[in-house]
């Protein structure tokens, strides 16, 4: 069977063994006991590169945002169809035309990837337009209408910019820099739009007389 420790019955080898065991002991006793050596040693597994794990969460991230900005492409179609106002109205086709280059870049990221586009339903999104659609309901016509459309998108613009940072943040901790620009461009994209939107808003909606 094989053995660490020397099989020898020379009392010299014998010997080498016992210190050997001791030393192998004596180590073991020592890293439970040096709490400085075990903190050490907690923090270097966390830090350890877990690249198959982090580039599984990167796909499902990406899966994800896929699926955001084709279901977007349809509705900034629909909210420029139903806006009042049109200044309103170009702004939604404007972001539509700017959201399905999204869908472009986000096909690139795929092929840098070495993987096949694929959507994954974004629960987030989803939330998000079924209490926008909520809220219109009650706000049919007039400014209002356009007001909560607009609120709507703000809100969305900050989600997708979130998710963008996530997927950043990922590839820096992949080290898959080449496909960072294009993610950085999406982000900078949603940033602008709700940079927009918010002057619009200011321009749009109405105000309450002040006394
Ligand atoms: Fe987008
Ligand atoms: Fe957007």
């Amino acid at each position: 069977m094989f053995s660490v420790f020397p099989a020898s019955s020379d009392p010299a080898m014998k010997l080498f063994g016992l210190l050997l065991m001791g030393s192998a002991l004596w180590v073991l006793a020592n890293e439970k006991a040096d709490p400085v050596h075990s903190l050490n040693a907690q923090v270097a597994q966390r830090n350890a590169p877990d690249t198959n794990r982090t580039q599984q969460l990167f796909l499902i991230e990406l899966a994800d945002m896929f699926y955001v900005e084709k279901r977007l492409v349809n509705k900034l179609g629909e909210l420029s169809e139903q806006a009042m106002n049109p200044e309103v109205s170009s702004a939604f086709t404007k972001h539509k035309r700017e959201t399905e280059e999204q869908v472009n870049r986000l096909q690139q990221v795929y092929k840098l990837m070495g993987h096949a586009a694929e959507e994954k339903k974004c629960e987030g999104l989803e939330g998000l337009l079924e209490e926008a659609d909520g809220m219109a309901s009650k706000f049919k016509d007039g400014a209002m209408h356009d007001v909560v459309a607009i609120t709507a998108a703000r809100k969305v613009e900050h989600y997708e910019m979130a998710a963008y940072l996530a997927l950043i943040d990922l590839a820096q901790r992949m080290g898959k820099k080449d496909v960072i620009p294009y993610l950085q461009e999406n982000r900078q994209g949603e940033k602008e739009s709700d940079a927009a939107l918010e002057k619009l808003l200011d321009r749009v909606g109405p105000r309450v007389a002040q006394r």
